[in-house]
């Protein structure tokens, strides 16, 4: 499939989806969105990507957030259906089964953070920004920003950032757990790419067995957590993977994992 406001490349197993329309610093029109799902989708069905990394074209941003051009021609119906769009379109985003990895390499407002957020962790440049400004709007957040920001750095933090619109620094996401990662804006996709790279030579059951049950298991009590974590577990070791990185570290070798579940 062609894009235009998307760049979809892969290479060694990594994937990166670049928002594309610097002009309007990569601000999410429904065309972008429908470029985005139709991206995802061929992700999860390629076996042969094992990480995603998601950045912004040019320097300047990230993603500044949902186009305000087309936002402001919306009645409500309009509106309800960009939201349940932008919701699906990030859902399926952390749904997916691989690592995803956001390289905030800029602005990163209201749908980019909210986009960033899905992902599994977020690098940042020295540069980027990251804020939920709809309220300046006269709006909230659209795109999953009260629920999973509020999770992320707890509900206080949150709504700080939600009821003032403002931006905070990198170094301050840093500080407040938003950010795993804050490094000069020049080695950003080099830091990223060193720690996708790690994760590709790992064993896709246990990676996609690790992020379901993080993900399933936090939205949870700790008891049916657990549960998760003994059953995941227990189903890591019957797969192809465990039996050879168990094997490889026996024989004092690299394991060559090939990530088949029998
Ligand atoms: N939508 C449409 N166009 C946008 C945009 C957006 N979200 N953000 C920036 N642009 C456009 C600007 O209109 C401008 O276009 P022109 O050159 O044609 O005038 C171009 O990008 C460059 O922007 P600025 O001149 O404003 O650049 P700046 O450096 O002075 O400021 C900025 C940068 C602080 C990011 C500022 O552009 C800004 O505040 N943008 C809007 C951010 C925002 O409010 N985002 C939330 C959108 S609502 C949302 O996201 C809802 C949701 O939950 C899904």
């Amino acid at each position: 499939m062609g894009y235009a406001n998307i760049i979809f490349e892969t290479e060694n197993g990594i994937a990166t989806i670049s928002f594309n329309r610097p002009k309007a610093l990569n601000a999410l029109n429904v065309q972008l969105l429908q470029e985005f799902t139709g991206a995802i989708n061929e992700i999860d069905q390629d076996e042969s990507i094992r990480v995603l990394i998601l950045t912004g074209s040019g320097d300047k941003s990230f993603v500044a957030g949902a186009d305000i051009t087309e936002l402001a021609t919306f009645d409500a119906l309009q509106a309800k259906m960009f939201s349940q769009f932008g919701h699906a379109v990030i859902d399926h985003l952390q749904q997916l089964a691989i690592p995803v990895i956001a390289a905030v390499n800029g602005y990163a407002l209201g749908g980019g953070t909210e986009i960033a957020l899905a992902c599994d962790f977020i690098y940042a440049a020295e540069n980027a920004m990251f804020g939920l400004p709809e309220i300046t709007l006269g709006l909230i957040p659209g795109f999953g920003g009260t629920q999973r920001l509020s999770r992320l750095v707890g509900k206080n933090r949150a709504k700080e950032m939600i009821f003032t619109g403002s931006m905070i620094s990198a170094a301050e996401a840093l500080q407040i757990g938003l950010v795993n990662r804050v490094c000069p804006q020049e080695t950003l996709m080099d830091e990223v790419l060193k720690t996708a790279g790690q994760i590709v030579s790992k064993g896709r059951v246990s990676l996609r067995a690790a992020k379901q049950v993080i993900n399933s298991g936090t939205d949870a009590d700790l008891t049916t957590g657990n549960k998760m974590e003994i059953d995941a577990f227990a189903l890591c070791m019957v797969s192809e993977d465990a039996r050879e990185g168990t094997r490889a570290f026996l024989e004092k070798r690299r394991p060559e994992f090939k990530g088949g579940l029998k």
